[in-house]
Protein backbone atom coordinates (compact mmCIF):
# COMPACT_ATOMS: atom_id res chain seq x y z
CA UNK A 1 0.00 0.00 0.00
CA UNK A 2 1.56 3.38 -0.74
CA UNK A 3 2.63 5.45 2.33
CA UNK A 4 0.05 8.08 1.46
CA UNK A 5 -2.81 5.22 2.15
CA UNK A 6 -2.02 4.63 5.27
CA UNK A 7 -0.89 8.10 6.65
CA UNK A 8 -2.95 7.71 9.50
CA UNK A 9 -1.36 4.84 11.12
CA UNK A 10 0.82 7.58 13.15
CA UNK A 11 -0.47 10.48 12.49
CA UNK A 12 -1.26 13.26 14.87
CA UNK A 13 -4.75 14.78 14.39
CA UNK A 14 -5.75 17.74 16.06
CA UNK A 15 -9.36 18.37 16.71
CA UNK A 16 -11.00 21.47 15.93
CA UNK A 17 -13.89 22.48 17.97
CA UNK A 18 -15.57 24.97 15.43
CA UNK A 19 -17.75 27.25 17.63
CA UNK A 20 -14.43 28.09 19.65
CA UNK A 21 -11.62 28.09 17.48
CA UNK A 22 -11.36 31.42 15.61
CA UNK A 23 -13.65 34.10 15.27
CA UNK A 24 -13.86 36.23 11.76
CA UNK A 25 -16.49 38.50 11.77
CA UNK A 26 -16.96 39.38 15.18
CA UNK A 27 -20.18 37.94 15.90
CA UNK A 28 -18.99 35.58 19.51
CA UNK A 29 -19.15 32.11 17.05
CA UNK A 30 -16.08 30.84 15.75
CA UNK A 31 -16.63 30.31 11.64
CA UNK A 32 -14.96 28.08 8.37
CA UNK A 33 -13.12 31.36 7.41
CA UNK A 34 -11.30 31.40 11.07
CA UNK A 35 -10.38 28.25 11.04
CA UNK A 36 -8.89 28.79 7.46
CA UNK A 37 -7.18 32.10 8.47
CA UNK A 38 -5.33 30.53 11.75
CA UNK A 39 -4.51 26.48 9.81
CA UNK A 40 -0.78 27.99 9.89
CA UNK A 41 -0.65 28.02 13.40
CA UNK A 42 -1.68 24.49 12.89
CA UNK A 43 1.41 23.48 10.59
CA UNK A 44 3.92 25.13 12.57
CA UNK A 45 2.78 23.24 15.14
CA UNK A 46 3.51 20.16 13.53
CA UNK A 47 0.38 18.04 13.57
CA UNK A 48 -0.57 15.96 10.50
CA UNK A 49 -4.22 16.00 9.85
CA UNK A 50 -7.31 18.23 11.17
CA UNK A 51 -10.63 16.65 12.66
CA UNK A 52 -13.40 19.23 12.32
CA UNK A 53 -16.58 18.46 15.00
CA UNK A 54 -19.95 19.55 13.14
CA UNK A 55 -20.05 22.42 11.10
CA UNK A 56 -23.65 21.59 9.72
CA UNK A 57 -27.28 23.56 9.45
CA UNK A 58 -27.99 22.59 12.98
CA UNK A 59 -30.09 24.21 15.68
CA UNK A 60 -27.17 23.69 17.87
CA UNK A 61 -29.36 22.31 20.72
CA UNK A 62 -26.37 20.20 21.22
CA UNK A 63 -23.51 22.19 19.56
CA UNK A 64 -24.27 20.56 16.25
CA UNK A 65 -24.20 16.92 16.98
CA UNK A 66 -27.89 17.75 15.96
CA UNK A 67 -27.86 18.06 12.36
CA UNK A 68 -30.82 19.08 10.25
CA UNK A 69 -29.02 19.15 6.81
CA UNK A 70 -25.64 17.07 6.12
CA UNK A 71 -25.09 18.34 2.84
CA UNK A 72 -24.72 21.92 3.77
CA UNK A 73 -22.92 24.43 6.20
CA UNK A 74 -24.43 25.93 8.91
CA UNK A 75 -24.47 29.80 8.17
CA UNK A 76 -23.68 30.99 11.80
CA UNK A 77 -20.41 28.92 10.11
CA UNK A 78 -20.25 30.09 6.39
CA UNK A 79 -21.00 28.12 3.52
CA UNK A 80 -19.89 25.54 1.28
CA UNK A 81 -17.71 27.73 -0.21
CA UNK A 82 -16.45 28.54 2.63
CA UNK A 83 -15.46 24.70 3.36
CA UNK A 84 -14.04 24.05 -0.07
CA UNK A 85 -11.59 27.17 0.69
CA UNK A 86 -10.66 25.14 3.71
CA UNK A 87 -10.20 21.86 2.93
CA UNK A 88 -8.17 23.34 -0.05
CA UNK A 89 -6.14 25.27 2.42
CA UNK A 90 -5.75 22.46 4.56
CA UNK A 91 -4.44 20.33 1.43
CA UNK A 92 -2.10 22.75 0.64
CA UNK A 93 -0.44 23.01 3.89
CA UNK A 94 0.20 19.17 4.07
CA UNK A 95 -2.63 18.54 6.33
CA UNK A 96 -5.26 15.52 5.87
CA UNK A 97 -9.03 17.16 6.89
CA UNK A 98 -11.28 14.68 8.65
CA UNK A 99 -15.52 15.72 9.02
CA UNK A 100 -17.71 14.47 11.88
CA UNK A 101 -20.44 12.64 10.52
CA UNK A 102 -23.85 11.99 12.92
CA UNK A 103 -25.68 9.32 11.99
CA UNK A 104 -26.94 8.10 15.31
CA UNK A 105 -29.69 10.81 15.40
CA UNK A 106 -31.00 13.58 13.19
CA UNK A 107 -31.63 17.11 14.91
CA UNK A 108 -35.91 17.34 15.34
CA UNK A 109 -35.40 20.19 12.24
CA UNK A 110 -34.28 17.50 9.79
CA UNK A 111 -36.79 17.49 7.10
CA UNK A 112 -37.38 13.82 7.87
CA UNK A 113 -37.87 13.88 11.08
CA UNK A 114 -40.72 16.78 10.46
CA UNK A 115 -42.20 14.49 7.89
CA UNK A 116 -42.28 11.76 10.50
CA UNK A 117 -44.16 13.91 13.03
CA UNK A 118 -46.67 14.83 9.81
CA UNK A 119 -47.39 11.44 9.07
CA UNK A 120 -49.47 8.93 11.05
CA UNK A 121 -48.35 6.02 12.93
CA UNK A 122 -47.04 3.03 10.73
CA UNK A 123 -46.17 5.45 7.92
CA UNK A 124 -42.84 5.37 5.95
CA UNK A 125 -41.82 8.68 6.73
CA UNK A 126 -42.24 7.03 10.52
CA UNK A 127 -40.13 4.51 9.92
CA UNK A 128 -37.23 6.00 9.16
CA UNK A 129 -36.82 7.08 12.97
CA UNK A 130 -37.45 4.79 16.10
CA UNK A 131 -41.37 5.59 16.79
CA UNK A 132 -43.81 3.25 19.33
CA UNK A 133 -46.67 2.63 20.97
CA UNK A 134 -47.01 3.36 25.05
CA UNK A 135 -46.98 1.16 27.87
CA UNK A 136 -50.27 1.45 30.01
CA UNK A 137 -54.00 1.57 29.24
CA UNK A 138 -53.56 4.69 27.29
CA UNK A 139 -50.29 4.54 26.14
CA UNK A 140 -49.16 7.17 28.64
CA UNK A 141 -46.13 5.36 29.60
CA UNK A 142 -43.10 4.89 27.63
CA UNK A 143 -42.16 1.99 25.42
CA UNK A 144 -39.41 1.18 27.37
CA UNK A 145 -36.96 2.19 31.16
CA UNK A 146 -33.97 3.68 28.82
CA UNK A 147 -32.79 6.68 29.71
CA UNK A 148 -31.28 9.33 27.81
CA UNK A 149 -27.44 9.90 28.18
CA UNK A 150 -27.88 13.50 28.95
CA UNK A 151 -30.46 12.74 31.93
CA UNK A 152 -34.08 12.43 31.96
CA UNK A 153 -35.92 9.61 29.65
CA UNK A 154 -34.93 8.20 26.50
CA UNK A 155 -38.71 8.81 24.99
CA UNK A 156 -41.18 11.29 23.87
CA UNK A 157 -44.66 11.54 23.19
CA UNK A 158 -46.06 13.29 20.27
CA UNK A 159 -49.35 15.02 19.86
CA UNK A 160 -50.93 11.33 18.26
CA UNK A 161 -49.94 9.51 21.41
CA UNK A 162 -46.89 7.30 20.28
CA UNK A 163 -43.46 8.24 21.52
CA UNK A 164 -40.23 8.64 19.60
CA UNK A 165 -36.71 7.29 20.94
CA UNK A 166 -34.04 9.64 21.64
CA UNK A 167 -30.95 8.58 23.58
CA UNK A 168 -29.59 11.88 23.75
CA UNK A 169 -31.69 15.66 24.28
CA UNK A 170 -34.99 15.54 22.88
CA UNK A 171 -34.32 17.27 20.05
CA UNK A 172 -32.32 14.53 18.64
CA UNK A 173 -34.23 11.75 17.55
CA UNK A 174 -32.80 8.26 16.80
CA UNK A 175 -33.05 7.34 13.40
CA UNK A 176 -34.29 3.91 12.46
CA UNK A 177 -30.90 1.83 11.00
CA UNK A 178 -32.95 -1.43 9.77
CA UNK A 179 -34.36 1.04 7.39
CA UNK A 180 -32.62 0.70 4.27
CA UNK A 181 -33.21 3.97 3.24
CA UNK A 182 -31.44 5.23 5.77
CA UNK A 183 -28.55 3.30 4.97
CA UNK A 184 -28.66 4.35 1.02
CA UNK A 185 -28.97 8.21 2.77
CA UNK A 186 -25.85 7.54 4.52
CA UNK A 187 -23.87 5.98 2.12
CA UNK A 188 -24.84 8.61 -0.50
CA UNK A 189 -23.80 11.89 2.58
CA UNK A 190 -20.17 10.11 2.66
CA UNK A 191 -19.46 10.13 -1.11
CA UNK A 192 -21.00 13.76 -0.79
CA UNK A 193 -17.87 14.81 1.33
CA UNK A 194 -15.12 12.16 -0.15
CA UNK A 195 -16.28 13.64 -3.36
CA UNK A 196 -15.50 17.28 -2.13
CA UNK A 197 -12.04 16.19 -0.74
CA UNK A 198 -12.31 15.16 2.60
CA UNK A 199 -10.17 12.28 3.80
CA UNK A 200 -12.39 10.80 6.33
CA UNK A 201 -15.09 10.81 9.11
CA UNK A 202 -15.22 10.57 12.93
CA UNK A 203 -18.12 8.89 13.94
CA UNK A 204 -20.31 10.23 16.30
CA UNK A 205 -21.60 7.68 18.81
CA UNK A 206 -20.97 4.94 16.26
CA UNK A 207 -21.45 2.00 18.99
CA UNK A 208 -25.14 2.88 19.36
CA UNK A 209 -26.50 2.96 15.27
CA UNK A 210 -28.20 -0.38 15.76
CA UNK A 211 -30.65 -1.18 18.73
CA UNK A 212 -31.18 -4.30 20.16
CA UNK A 213 -35.08 -5.84 18.27
CA UNK A 214 -37.33 -5.94 21.08
CA UNK A 215 -36.19 -2.86 22.87
CA UNK A 216 -35.46 -4.47 26.20
CA UNK A 217 -36.26 -2.75 29.13
CA UNK A 218 -32.60 -1.27 30.78
CA UNK A 219 -32.53 0.10 33.74
CA UNK A 220 -28.92 1.64 34.46
CA UNK A 221 -28.59 4.95 33.84
CA UNK A 222 -26.33 5.32 30.23
CA UNK A 223 -22.55 6.13 31.23
CA UNK A 224 -21.20 6.89 28.01
CA UNK A 225 -20.31 10.89 28.17
CA UNK A 226 -19.41 10.10 32.15
CA UNK A 227 -17.55 7.57 31.24
CA UNK A 228 -17.40 3.78 29.91
CA UNK A 229 -20.08 1.23 30.48
CA UNK A 230 -19.32 -1.58 32.96
CA UNK A 231 -17.58 -4.46 31.65
CA UNK A 232 -21.01 -7.50 30.90
CA UNK A 233 -23.18 -7.81 28.43
CA UNK A 234 -23.42 -5.09 26.30
CA UNK A 235 -26.91 -2.47 26.76
CA UNK A 236 -29.54 -2.52 24.37
CA UNK A 237 -28.30 0.33 23.44
CA UNK A 238 -25.10 0.14 22.78
CA UNK A 239 -22.52 -2.07 20.67
CA UNK A 240 -24.71 -4.58 19.76
CA UNK A 241 -23.38 -6.69 16.27
CA UNK A 242 -25.89 -4.91 13.89
CA UNK A 243 -23.42 -1.97 13.74
CA UNK A 244 -20.51 -3.68 12.22
CA UNK A 245 -22.56 -4.55 9.07
CA UNK A 246 -23.11 -0.78 8.71
CA UNK A 247 -19.32 -0.10 8.72
CA UNK A 248 -18.36 -2.82 6.35
CA UNK A 249 -20.85 -1.05 3.82
CA UNK A 250 -19.05 2.26 4.59
CA UNK A 251 -16.07 0.85 4.30
CA UNK A 252 -16.80 0.14 0.93
CA UNK A 253 -17.76 3.13 0.12
CA UNK A 254 -14.44 4.65 1.21
CA UNK A 255 -11.99 2.47 -0.26
CA UNK A 256 -13.78 3.52 -3.63
CA UNK A 257 -11.88 6.93 -2.98
CA UNK A 258 -7.59 7.33 -3.31
CA UNK A 259 -5.39 8.15 -1.04
CA UNK A 260 -6.45 6.74 2.42
CA UNK A 261 -9.68 8.26 3.50
CA UNK A 262 -10.72 7.18 6.96
CA UNK A 263 -13.47 6.26 9.13
CA UNK A 264 -12.51 6.63 13.40
CA UNK A 265 -15.04 5.62 16.04
CA UNK A 266 -16.10 7.12 18.63
CA UNK A 267 -17.59 4.64 20.61
CA UNK A 268 -17.63 3.77 24.23
CA UNK A 269 -17.08 0.04 24.41
CA UNK A 270 -15.09 -1.82 26.82
CA UNK A 271 -13.24 -4.34 27.29
CA UNK A 272 -10.46 -3.12 24.96
CA UNK A 273 -10.71 -6.59 22.44
CA UNK A 274 -14.91 -5.07 21.93
CA UNK A 275 -13.25 -1.43 21.00
CA UNK A 276 -11.01 -3.73 18.49
CA UNK A 277 -14.26 -5.40 16.18
CA UNK A 278 -14.50 -1.68 15.19
CA UNK A 279 -11.19 -1.50 13.34
CA UNK A 280 -10.99 -5.13 12.06
CA UNK A 281 -9.29 -4.83 8.75
CA UNK A 282 -12.93 -4.60 6.52
CA UNK A 283 -14.42 -1.90 8.97
CA UNK A 284 -12.89 1.35 10.01
CA UNK A 285 -9.41 2.90 10.90
CA UNK A 286 -9.61 3.62 13.76
CA UNK A 287 -11.68 4.26 17.40
CA UNK A 288 -10.49 6.78 19.98
CA UNK A 289 -9.23 4.79 22.89
CA UNK A 290 -11.14 6.29 25.83
CA UNK A 291 -9.45 3.82 28.44
CA UNK A 292 -6.55 5.64 28.18
CA UNK A 293 -8.43 9.13 28.93
CA UNK A 294 -10.18 7.50 32.00
CA UNK A 295 -7.05 5.91 33.24
CA UNK A 296 -5.69 7.60 36.68
CA UNK A 297 -2.39 9.25 36.92
CA UNK A 298 -0.16 5.73 38.07
CA UNK A 299 2.29 3.86 36.44
CA UNK A 300 0.74 0.80 36.74
CA UNK A 301 -3.12 1.94 35.61
CA UNK A 302 -1.28 3.35 32.65
CA UNK A 303 0.94 0.96 32.16
CA UNK A 304 -2.21 -2.07 31.95
CA UNK A 305 -4.08 0.25 30.00
CA UNK A 306 -1.12 0.94 27.23
CA UNK A 307 -0.53 -3.05 27.03
CA UNK A 308 -3.97 -3.84 26.65
CA UNK A 309 -4.62 -1.39 24.35
CA UNK A 310 -1.33 -2.66 21.96
CA UNK A 311 -2.25 -6.00 22.52
CA UNK A 312 -6.00 -5.55 21.15
CA UNK A 313 -5.21 -3.50 18.29
CA UNK A 314 -2.71 -5.88 17.18
CA UNK A 315 -4.65 -8.65 17.36
CA UNK A 316 -6.99 -7.08 14.57
CA UNK A 317 -4.10 -4.81 12.68
CA UNK A 318 -5.13 -1.94 13.67
CA UNK A 319 -3.17 1.07 14.89
CA UNK A 320 -3.61 2.01 18.47
CA UNK A 321 -4.90 5.70 19.12
CA UNK A 322 -4.26 7.74 22.45
CA UNK A 323 -6.24 10.55 23.55
CA UNK A 324 -6.28 12.92 26.66
CA UNK A 325 -8.90 15.59 25.89
CA UNK A 326 -11.80 16.27 23.77
CA UNK A 327 -15.08 18.68 23.74
CA UNK A 328 -16.68 16.08 25.75
CA UNK A 329 -14.77 15.51 28.74
CA UNK A 330 -13.06 17.85 31.35
CA UNK A 331 -9.94 19.15 29.99
CA UNK A 332 -6.65 16.93 31.59
CA UNK A 333 -4.78 20.45 32.36
CA UNK A 334 -7.62 20.42 35.41
CA UNK A 335 -8.53 16.28 35.45
CA UNK A 336 -4.94 15.72 36.82
CA UNK A 337 -4.95 19.11 38.81
CA UNK A 338 -7.64 16.87 41.32
CA UNK A 339 -6.34 13.76 44.06
CA UNK A 340 -5.40 10.96 41.98
CA UNK A 341 -7.80 8.09 41.39
CA UNK A 342 -10.68 11.07 42.11
CA UNK A 343 -14.12 9.92 40.61
CA UNK A 344 -14.44 12.32 36.87
CA UNK A 345 -16.57 15.43 36.87
CA UNK A 346 -19.05 15.93 34.50
CA UNK A 347 -18.48 19.87 34.40
CA UNK A 348 -17.30 21.87 37.37
CA UNK A 349 -18.69 24.94 38.63
CA UNK A 350 -17.58 27.76 41.13
CA UNK A 351 -18.94 26.01 44.09
CA UNK A 352 -17.89 22.54 42.83
CA UNK A 353 -13.89 21.78 44.39
CA UNK A 354 -11.36 23.89 42.57
CA UNK A 355 -8.64 21.77 41.06
CA UNK A 356 -4.74 22.83 41.66
CA UNK A 357 -4.04 24.42 38.77
CA UNK A 358 -0.15 24.29 38.80
CA UNK A 359 -0.18 20.25 39.56
CA UNK A 360 -2.66 19.63 37.01
CA UNK A 361 -0.93 21.17 34.24
CA UNK A 362 2.73 20.21 35.80
CA UNK A 363 0.93 16.70 34.79
CA UNK A 364 -0.77 17.51 31.87
CA UNK A 365 2.79 18.07 30.23
CA UNK A 366 4.19 14.75 31.79
CA UNK A 367 1.14 13.07 29.99
CA UNK A 368 1.12 14.49 26.85
CA UNK A 369 4.37 13.81 26.24
CA UNK A 370 3.82 9.90 27.71
CA UNK A 371 1.37 9.80 24.57
CA UNK A 372 3.00 11.68 22.26
CA UNK A 373 6.12 8.76 22.74
CA UNK A 374 3.50 5.95 22.60
CA UNK A 375 3.46 3.99 18.89
CA UNK A 376 0.32 4.52 17.11
CA UNK A 377 -1.62 8.01 16.49
CA UNK A 378 -2.15 10.69 18.84
CA UNK A 379 -5.43 13.14 18.79
CA UNK A 380 -4.97 16.69 20.56
CA UNK A 381 -7.87 18.94 21.16
CA UNK A 382 -7.58 22.46 20.38
CA UNK A 383 -5.93 25.33 23.27
CA UNK A 384 -4.37 21.65 24.96
CA UNK A 385 -1.01 23.62 23.10
CA UNK A 386 -1.89 26.19 25.34
CA UNK A 387 -1.91 24.03 28.46
CA UNK A 388 -5.51 25.63 28.53
CA UNK A 389 -7.45 24.52 31.55
CA UNK A 390 -11.27 24.40 31.92
CA UNK A 391 -13.42 27.11 32.73
CA UNK A 392 -14.12 25.45 36.37
CA UNK A 393 -16.05 29.11 37.35
CA UNK A 394 -18.41 29.69 34.35
CA UNK A 395 -21.32 31.56 35.95
CA UNK A 396 -24.13 28.66 35.67
CA UNK A 397 -26.67 31.32 33.87
CA UNK A 398 -24.00 30.75 30.75
CA UNK A 399 -24.08 27.10 30.36
CA UNK A 400 -25.70 25.48 27.33
CA UNK A 401 -24.60 21.88 27.51
CA UNK A 402 -28.59 20.14 27.14
CA UNK A 403 -26.89 18.08 29.80
CA UNK A 404 -27.05 20.87 32.75
CA UNK A 405 -30.92 20.79 32.33
CA UNK A 406 -31.26 17.50 31.71
CA UNK A 407 -29.70 16.56 34.51
CA UNK A 408 -31.83 18.65 36.91
CA UNK A 409 -28.69 20.63 37.31
CA UNK A 410 -26.90 17.61 38.86
CA UNK A 411 -24.32 17.65 36.02
CA UNK A 412 -22.34 21.18 34.63
CA UNK A 413 -21.66 19.64 31.48
CA UNK A 414 -19.10 20.41 28.74
CA UNK A 415 -19.26 24.20 28.61
CA UNK A 416 -16.19 24.48 30.39
CA UNK A 417 -14.23 22.78 27.73
CA UNK A 418 -15.44 24.56 24.90
CA UNK A 419 -14.50 28.09 25.78
CA UNK A 420 -13.41 30.14 23.09
CA UNK A 421 -9.54 29.72 22.53
CA UNK A 422 -7.01 32.79 23.07
CA UNK A 423 -4.70 34.11 20.47
CA UNK A 424 -3.44 37.53 21.64
CA UNK A 425 -2.93 38.33 25.66
CA UNK A 426 -4.11 41.70 24.51
CA UNK A 427 -6.86 42.13 22.00
CA UNK A 428 -10.25 42.05 22.82
CA UNK A 429 -11.60 37.99 23.54
CA UNK A 430 -8.25 37.15 23.61
CA UNK A 431 -7.84 37.44 19.86
CA UNK A 432 -10.97 35.22 19.22
CA UNK A 433 -12.38 37.66 17.27
CA UNK A 434 -12.18 41.00 15.98
CA UNK A 435 -14.35 42.04 18.93
CA UNK A 436 -14.90 41.09 22.71
CA UNK A 437 -17.95 39.02 21.70
CA UNK A 438 -17.77 35.55 22.79
CA UNK A 439 -20.34 32.89 23.23
CA UNK A 440 -19.10 30.85 26.54
CA UNK A 441 -17.22 33.43 28.85
CA UNK A 442 -13.59 34.16 28.60
CA UNK A 443 -11.75 33.82 32.34
CA UNK A 444 -10.28 36.53 33.15
CA UNK A 445 -6.63 35.22 33.63
CA UNK A 446 -6.36 33.72 30.46
CA UNK A 447 -4.11 36.35 28.84
CA UNK A 448 -0.97 33.83 30.03
CA UNK A 449 -2.22 31.37 28.02
CA UNK A 450 -2.70 33.52 24.70
CA UNK A 451 -0.70 32.34 21.71
CA UNK A 452 1.24 35.13 21.64
CA UNK A 453 2.51 34.96 25.18
CA UNK A 454 3.64 31.48 24.52
CA UNK A 455 5.60 31.65 21.04
CA UNK A 456 9.17 31.83 20.55
CA UNK A 457 9.21 31.29 25.22
CA UNK A 458 11.37 28.61 25.94
CA UNK A 459 9.55 26.21 28.41
CA UNK A 460 5.84 27.63 27.54
CA UNK A 461 3.46 24.80 26.78
CA UNK A 462 3.11 25.71 22.91
CA UNK A 463 6.78 25.23 22.10
CA UNK A 464 6.65 22.06 24.61
CA UNK A 465 4.21 20.70 22.06
CA UNK A 466 6.61 22.06 19.36
CA UNK A 467 9.46 20.29 20.17
CA UNK A 468 7.49 17.14 21.32
CA UNK A 469 5.78 16.97 17.75
CA UNK A 470 9.37 17.30 16.11
CA UNK A 471 10.92 14.49 17.98
CA UNK A 472 8.13 12.42 17.38
CA UNK A 473 8.68 12.76 13.97
CA UNK A 474 12.05 12.45 13.47
CA UNK A 475 12.42 9.85 15.82
CA UNK A 476 9.07 7.64 14.19
CA UNK A 477 8.05 6.89 17.48
CA UNK A 478 4.55 6.82 15.87
CA UNK A 479 5.42 4.08 13.56
CA UNK A 480 7.55 2.53 16.57
CA UNK A 481 6.82 -0.19 18.68
CA UNK A 482 7.19 -0.28 22.63
CA UNK A 483 8.76 -2.21 24.60
CA UNK A 484 9.18 -1.74 28.92
CA UNK A 485 11.97 -1.12 30.75
CA UNK A 486 12.82 -1.11 34.56
CA UNK A 487 13.05 2.11 35.97
CA UNK A 488 13.56 3.63 38.99
CA UNK A 489 11.02 2.74 42.31
CA UNK A 490 7.95 5.13 40.89
CA UNK A 491 8.40 5.58 37.14
CA UNK A 492 6.79 4.22 34.53
CA UNK A 493 9.89 3.92 31.19
CA UNK A 494 9.79 2.22 27.81
CA UNK A 495 12.12 2.30 25.17
CA UNK A 496 10.67 3.43 21.93
CA UNK A 497 13.45 2.57 18.89
CA UNK A 498 16.58 4.83 20.08
CA UNK A 499 14.41 6.45 22.41
CA UNK A 500 13.70 6.21 26.69
CA UNK A 501 10.62 7.53 27.91
CA UNK A 502 10.35 7.83 31.63
CA UNK A 503 7.86 9.11 33.66
CA UNK A 504 8.12 9.87 37.38
CA UNK A 505 5.50 9.21 39.56
CA UNK A 506 6.74 8.17 42.50
CA UNK A 507 7.93 11.38 45.41
CA UNK A 508 11.53 10.84 44.65
CA UNK A 509 13.66 12.28 41.16
CA UNK A 510 14.61 9.60 39.21
CA UNK A 511 17.58 8.92 37.64
CA UNK A 512 17.97 8.24 33.82
CA UNK A 513 20.27 5.35 33.07
CA UNK A 514 23.93 6.36 32.30
CA UNK A 515 24.87 7.75 29.01
CA UNK A 516 21.32 8.12 27.89
CA UNK A 517 21.23 11.86 26.74
CA UNK A 518 18.44 14.09 27.47
CA UNK A 519 16.09 15.14 24.20
CA UNK A 520 13.38 16.55 25.72
CA UNK A 521 11.67 16.83 29.50
CA UNK A 522 8.26 18.38 30.05
CA UNK A 523 10.10 20.35 32.95
CA UNK A 524 13.94 21.26 33.29
CA UNK A 525 15.66 18.29 34.96
CA UNK A 526 17.26 19.12 38.73
CA UNK A 527 20.45 19.70 39.19
CA UNK A 528 21.77 16.25 39.38
CA UNK A 529 19.97 15.30 35.73
CA UNK A 530 17.33 13.77 37.63
CA UNK A 531 13.70 13.64 36.69
CA UNK A 532 11.57 15.58 38.51
CA UNK A 533 8.00 14.11 40.12
CA UNK A 534 5.37 14.24 37.51
CA UNK A 535 7.72 14.91 34.59
CA UNK A 536 8.35 12.83 31.52
CA UNK A 537 11.43 12.75 30.05
CA UNK A 538 12.77 11.52 26.66
CA UNK A 539 16.10 10.59 25.94
CA UNK A 540 18.45 9.07 23.34
CA UNK A 541 19.76 5.62 24.73
C1 LIG B 1 -20.97 12.42 20.94
C2 LIG B 1 -20.40 13.81 20.83
C3 LIG B 1 -21.10 14.68 21.83
C4 LIG B 1 -22.57 14.70 21.50
C5 LIG B 1 -23.14 13.30 21.43
C6 LIG B 1 -24.48 13.29 20.77
O1 LIG B 1 -20.70 11.82 22.15
O2 LIG B 1 -19.02 13.79 20.98
O3 LIG B 1 -20.57 15.98 21.86
O4 LIG B 1 -23.26 15.44 22.46
O5 LIG B 1 -22.34 12.45 20.68
O6 LIG B 1 -24.36 13.53 19.41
Amino acid sequence: MPRTDTWWRDAVIYQVYPRSFADSDGDGMGDLPGITARLQHLKDLGIDAVWLSPFYPSPQRDAGYDVSDYRSIDPRFGDLGDADKLIAEAHSLGLKFIVDLVPNHTSGEHEWFQAALAAPPGSPERERYIFRDGKGPDGGEPPNSWQSVFGGGAWQRVPDGQWYLHLFDVSQPDLNWDNPQVRAEFADILRFWLDRGVDGFRVDVAHGLIKEKDLADWTHTSAILGGLEPAGPPPPMWDQDGVHEVYRQWRAVLDEYPGGRILVAEAWVQPAERLARYVRPDEMHQAFNFPYLDAPWTAEALRTVIDESLAANDAVGATTTWVLSNHDVVRHATRLGYPIGAARMHGIGADDPQPDTALGLRRARAATMQMLALPGSAYLYQGEELGLPEHTTMPDEYRQDPAWERSGHAERGRDGCRVPIPWEADAPSYGFGPTDASWLPQPATWAEYALDRQQGVPGSTWELYRAALAVRREHGLGGGELAWQDGPAGTLAFRNGDVLVLTNFGTEPAGLPAGARLLLSSEPLDDDGRVPTDVTAWALL
